[in-house]
């Protein structure tokens, strides 16, 4: 005889059985629980889903995840926002993280309203050369086709010394937009092959912020919101769900992308 004894357990001439009402309080107190519980709280993440809790980045939840990553690597750069500032759809990170003196909204959707220069970033015709000293481009590169002619154009129209924050996705579900087809995904090397043309290695820094709870998180559906700060803040740049680059082009004299020579000091 042990010296538990379940009280709830009936005998019925065959064996023992709990009783139904017992245990159908039990399972529907812990299915209470479980529900008032955020997700991150169950210690893993609902892996026999097929379905995503939401198909649009979790935005009804709260703030995207990726979001959380573009706007530290902008907070981070925010003294490259100045001048004349150049961003993609609208101005909201140019104004909340810059010091500008004029943005420009680029978009090649006529139909937005907050776009003040019209063109396809393959071809910125609309764009004189060196107009800009800061070109704030996120979550857009995978909608191009001609990588290439996109980044060249980029540099084309940035001032010498001008610099570029790009972020693209390494992790993010398909866009069905149907004003724009999603083409691709980027990884550092992807990046740095691209923009490594155009820069010298010293004027280019790239990450790869993201973790695998909080990829997992986001390719879910789940929100900003549904996880904790420290979830966030860790890095592991093996599991990425951005990557970011900080480009400066070369100042004058610099075209060819090497370091500037240093000047021979005077003599005494
Ligand atoms: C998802 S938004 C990205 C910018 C936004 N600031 C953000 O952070 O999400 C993508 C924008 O790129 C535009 N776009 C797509 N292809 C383009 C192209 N070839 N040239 C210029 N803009 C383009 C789309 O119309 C859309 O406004």
């Amino acid at each position: 005889m042990t010296s538990t004894t379940n009280t709830s357990l009936q005998h019925d001439g065959r064996g023992i059985e709990p009783r139904p009402s017992f245990w159908r309080k039990v399972a529907e107190g812990i299915a209470a629980r479980l529900k008032r519980m955020r997700w991150t709280r169950l210690g893993h993440l609902p892996f026999r889903r097929l379905t995503p809790i939401s198909r649009d980045w979790g935005s009804e939840r709260g703030e995207p995840v990726d979001r959380y990553y573009i706007e530290r690597f902008l907070e981070r750069n925010r003294q490259f926002i100045r001048g004349n500032c150049l961003e993609v759809f609208d101005s909201a990170y140019a104004r909340r993280f810059g010091t500008t003196t004029r943005i420009d909204v680029l978009d090649i959707d006529r139909n937005n309203p907050r776009a003040t220069v019209f063109g396809d970033l393959q071809r910125l015709d609309a764009i004189a050369d060196e107009t800009y000293d800061c070109f704030i481009m996120t979550q857009t590169l995978q909608y191009i086709p001609d990588l290439h002619a996109a980044v060249a154009e980029t540099f084309r129209i940035l001032k010498p010394g001008g610099t570029l924050l790009m972020t693209v996705p390494f992790l993010i579900r398909l866009d069905d937009n149907k004003t724009a087809n999603d083409f691709w995904r980027f990884t550092p090397n992807s990046v740095r092959m691209l923009l490594g043309k155009h820069v010298a290695d010293g004027d280019l820094e790239i990450t790869s912020p993201g973790n695998v709870l909080t990829g997992q998180a986001f390719w879910i559906g789940l929100a900003q919101e549904d996880l904790r700060a420290r979830h966030l803040a860790h890095e592991d740049s093996q599991y990425p769900i951005i990557v970011t680059a900080r480009a400066t082009k070369p100042a004058r004299g610099r075209q060819d992308g090497r370091a500037p020579e240093r000047p021979t000091p005077a003599a005494p």
